[in-house]
């Protein structure tokens, strides 16, 4: 089976051992670190924006995974990509128009950033479709976003496997990346299912980080 790449979400860190919690990760190998950008509008938490990115890139070379849960996204993923994000992936339903969200791709990647797509658990896969030829990377939102620690909603296996499908028989190249309640369990599963990119927040610093990401692979 082909390496999956573990996004390890510095949602779950503990900011009070941020140093010896990142030294594990980047010990671990894994080469993607996920954040999630939330403004209390889009979704009700609040997290981090491009200043404490901009602490986290300095201090490691990851590839910086960036998921804004935003309202206004076109600002967010430009502030986001100014400090340094490689992939910038955001939500269908925080733009009004087809329109306005393929723009929004063409300038993520105009500004040489890498775009991805996502849409929350309830809705249709069919809003996610007109787009796939033209992003990098597809997420399939496991649980509702907006926080760590929910369980795995087994309805996201079908959307890997649908997104499998469409690539090979459309022959495009997007990684399928799945977000939420990802453990070993969970992991395997989306792996069998096709994903390239597994995220994982609770699941890596609730144990031994390393352990749990290579239990990931
Ligand atoms: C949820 C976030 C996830 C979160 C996953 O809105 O998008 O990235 O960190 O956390 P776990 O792995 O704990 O479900
Ligand atoms: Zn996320």
């Amino acid at each position: 089976m082909k390496e999956i790449i573990v996004a390890p979400s510095v949602l779950s860190l503990d900011y009070a051992k941020t140093e010896s919690q990142l030294a594990k990760v980047v010990a671990s190998k894994t080469p993607w670190l996920h954040f999630d950008v939330m403004d209390g509008h889009f979704v009700e938490a609040i997290t981090f924006g491009p200043n404490v990115m901009k602490g986290f890139k300095k201090a490691t070379n990851l590839f910086m995974d960036v998921h804004i849960m935003v309202d206004q996204p076109v600002k967010v993923a430009k502030q986001m990509i100014d400090a340094g994000a490689d992939m910038l992936t955001f939500h269908v339903e925080s733009l009004d128009s087809e329109h306005e969200i393929h723009q929004l791709i063409a300038s993520i990647k105009a500004q040489g950033c890498k775009a991805g797509i996502t849409a929350r658990p309830g809705t249709h896969i069919a809003n996610i479709l007109p787009y796939l030829a033209s992003v990098d990377l597809v997420l399939v939102m496991s649980v509702e976003p907006g926080k760590g620690g929910q369980s795995f909603m087994p309805h996201a296996l079908d959307k890997i496997k649908y997104f499998a499908t469409y690539r090979k028989e459309h022959k495009l190249s997007y990684l399928i990346e799945v977000d939420g309640g990802i453990n070993e369990e969970t992991g395997k599963l989306c792996k069998e299912a096709g994903a390239d990119v597994l995220v994982a927040g609770s699941y890596v610093f609730d144990g031994d980080i390393e352990e749990r990401i290579a239990s990931l692979r």
